[in-house]
């Protein structure tokens, strides 16, 4: 890995110093700005000291500034259009049968390059199905799974079971939301496509299971998707139920090309939406504890 400070270059702002989130840069007897090198072990390779750097004196952990960088825009959005526009943003369930040209889908993904991650995004995979025949067929599977789902709450030992595997947050979440919808048979192909809902394409976003904040880092990633998605005129929904067959059930796992060591983490249908909703929706806030004050 390369680490190497021009000091021709150089005119010695510190601002590298300061946003460095993990501490590897220093100025010497001289004043002059260098890497500790006992510390570059630990770069993190976020690129802020090169994002920072006014003289592009600074080179960290190989990056480039010709290929990781590009200019800023020369404006972001204002907060009423930023609000306004995550107000408007809807989980789409209902889509017209034409599929997502390449070009968006390529938007999309690149949206993925500005997230922000916990730790080795280079560990997270994405993968892209923009072929509803290849959806279509695995919903067969799906449905037999959620099926399967409710026969195993129904019973007290695979209901134990699940809840000592998978711990309290999957079983509330598998007993409280999944299992009383699966049960009402919400999900039976006989009345359609209620798994991904007649989607043309779906991202599902994947990583070695063992991979260091996988879960979170997917999260992020497929909150930027559903926003870029609606950036671009385009519908999403992050689907919960499609992870977690790909994690339990083969043929849905081999369907999707997704490899036996990875942990599915969310997928997100993507389409062009077929309703357009009227008003955006003002939900409860969650509890917000602020202790500014110290009384
Ligand atoms: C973690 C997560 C999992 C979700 N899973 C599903 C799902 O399996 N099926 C579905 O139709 N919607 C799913 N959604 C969408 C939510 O139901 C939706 O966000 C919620 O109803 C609020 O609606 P809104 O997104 O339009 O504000 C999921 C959302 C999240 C954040």
């Amino acid at each position: 890995m390369s680490f190497t400070i021009d000091q021709q270059l150089c005119i010695q702002c510190k601002l590298c110093i300061e946003v460095c989130p993990v501490n590897l840069i220093e100025t010497d007897q001289d004043n002059k700005v260098r890497f500790i090198a006992n510390r570059t072990a630990i770069c993190i390779g976020c690129g802020q000291c090169m994002a920072v750097c006014s003289t592009k004196a600074i080179v960290a952990n190989n990056l480039s500034y010709e290929t990781g960088f590009e200019a800023l825009p020369d404006k972001t959005v204002s907060y009423n259009d930023f609000t306004g526009f995550l107000s408007s943003r809807r989980s789409v369930r209902n889509y017209t049968k034409k599929q997502v040209p390449a070009e968006m889908m390529d938007k999309i993904l690149h949206s993925l390059s500005y997230a922000p991650f916990g730790a080795s995004p280079e560990k997270m995979h994405v993968t892209v199905i923009n072929n509803r025949k290849i959806i279509e067929d695995s919903l067969p599977f799906i449905e037999n799974f959620l099926d399967n789902i409710v026969k195993w709450v129904d019973n007290p030992v695979t209901s134990f079971m699940i809840r000592k595997k998978k711990g309290n947050e999957t079983f509330n979440t598998i007993k409280n939301h999944l299992y009383p919808i699966a049960k009402f048979d919400n999900y039976k192909l006989k009345y359609g496509d209620r798994i991904t809902r007649g989607a043309p394409a779906m991202i599902i976003l994947h990583a070695d299971k063992d991979a260091e904040e996988h879960t979170n880092n997917a999260l992020i990633y497929a909150t930027y998707i559903t926003l870029t998605a609606h950036s671009l005129g385009l519908g999403a929904s992050m689907i919960g139920i499609v992870p977690a067959a790909v994690n339990k059930v083969k043929e849905v796992r081999e369907a999707y090309k997704i490899p036996g060591h990875h942990e599915a983490v969310m997928a997100v249908i993507v389409g062009f939406p077929k309703v357009h909703y009227q008003r955006a929706i003002k939900r409860t806030l969650p509890a917000i504890h602020n202790i500014t004050s110290q009384e």
